[in-house]
């Protein structure tokens, strides 16, 4: 085929005049653009221009027995010997909630099924759950005697007497990388997930393992988020105020819907937590603040999710490695995803193209950004 030049000249030239045309819109309305436009475009600018954190080294530091404060409240669950004796591959916390029994279970007799892991898997991977008290008092006594049964049945509870609500969610994340410290520091990995996840442990765990025999360091892996900005709007649950927090832009880090963390990192995090000043509730954006000051940069794998479900299909279910906002539909998913057919789905050439147009189809749409993104679908 001969292209014709001059028309692609003057498609590429209507293209510059129409982008000119949006451009100076934007110029002359900037005043009205949403400020959350504003402080994208400042976030941003700082994260991908000057991208230096060493202001939370200055501005945060606190003393060990001010750090200390943050997090030390009594245990009232706390199996100290979990650990002990075993080559524990995963040491995995699922942040919970005193009265959210049927996730637990329903995680329990899925991805977290500790029979299934031994003998299937052949791997030691321990599920822990984390959590504080119900914030209202009245309903406490009932949800710790419940507690205390489900404690006998499992012995997998981690609890301490803090208040369980969203702005407690950094001392959640202390007390994790306090427990791990102190009862299970030799776990080869640490994750931390929401109750509400659905992780595909067979490969999670053949990618840890592959992780493992490369005696991989200074890992943090996860859905990444760059250069997000501090949410100004005093509405918003993530509402952080400037005193808190005065510049533009977070470190990076991942969602905090199920992110791992090599051994070694985790006690770099452990030992940041020992000398900043924990009074930002957001525990992810917490955890990228004890990150940078140690030198630890979070890395993308696009079968982590963020915020959204993965699509439920064979060709995902392959690579898969976690997906959030499950309930309902665990017992599902875990059947179909570990279904032994889906690692035949994408093999030989037909296969394989398959599988990329499903995922194109799938995960390539415009304004879809929940889950994986497009680029999974190349991988
Ligand atoms: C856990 O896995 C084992 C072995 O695969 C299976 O026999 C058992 O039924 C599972 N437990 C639950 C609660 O689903
Ligand atoms: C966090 O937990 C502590 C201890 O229970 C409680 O005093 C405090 O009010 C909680 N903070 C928030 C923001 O819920
Ligand atoms: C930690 O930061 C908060 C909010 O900026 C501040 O109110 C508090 O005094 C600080 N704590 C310490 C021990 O410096
Ligand atoms: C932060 O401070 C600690 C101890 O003062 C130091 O070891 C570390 O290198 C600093 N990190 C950065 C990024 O400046």
């Amino acid at each position: 085929m001969f292209m014709n030049f001059r028309r692609v000249k003057k498609c590429q030239f209507l293209q510059l005049i129409s982008m000119c045309c949006v451009l100076s819109v934007l110029m002359v309305c900037w005043e009205q653009v949403d400020h959350h436009v504003v402080s994208h475009v400042k976030s941003y600018s700082y994260r991908y221009l000057i991208n230096s954190y060493d202001f939370i080294n200055r501005s945060l530091s606190v003393s060990r027995e001010e750090a200390d404060s943050f997090g030390s409240f009594p245990y009232l669950f706390n199996p100290k010997s979990t650990c002990a004796d075993s080559d524990v591959l995963l040491l995995l916390f699922v942040k919970t909630s005193p009265e959210n029994f049927r996730r637990r279970q329903a995680i329990r007799s899925t991805w977290g099924n500790q029979t299934y892991i031994r003998s299937e898997l052949g791997v030691a991977v321990k599920v822990m759950f984390i959590m504080g008290v119900h914030p209202e008092q009245h309903k406490r006594d009932a949800l710790q005697r419940k507690l205390h049964a489900e404690d006998q049945d499992h012995g997998d509870l981690v609890q301490q007497a803090f208040s369980d609500t969203f702005h407690n969610l950094t001392v959640k994340l202390l007390l994790q990388f306090r427990w791990a410290h102190a009862y299970c520091a030799h776990a080869r990995f640490l994750m931390s997930a929401d109750d509400d996840i659905f992780i595909h442990m067979p490969n999670l765990v053949r990618y840890l393992q592959d992780l493992s025999k490369q005696n991989v360091q200074d890992l943090w892996v996860g859905h990444v988020h760059r250069g997000s900005p501090p949410v100004r709007r005093k509405e918003s649950k993530y509402y952080v105020p400037f005193q808190m927090y005065q510049w533009a832009s977070y470190p990076d880090y991942t969602a905090g819907a199920g992110y791992v963390v090599s051994g070694d990192v985790a006690a770099k995090i452990y030992q940041a937590t020992l000398s900043l000043n924990a009074s930002l509730h957001i525990d992810d954006v917490f955890m990228g603040m004890c990150a940078i000051t140690m030198g630890v940069s979070p890395q993308e794998h696009v079968y982590f999710s963020g915020e959204g479900k993965a699509p439920y299909h064979p060709c995902i279910y392959e690579k898969m490695i976690t997906s959030h906002g499950h309930e309902d539909d665990l017992a599902y998913l875990w059947r179909e995803a570990t279904d032994p057919q889906v690692y035949g789905v994408s093999s030989g050439f037909l296969g394989k193209l398959y599988c990329t147009a499903v995922k194109i189809m799938l995960l390539c749409k415009p304004y879809y950004s929940n889950s994986y993104s497009c680029k999974a679908a190349f991988s």
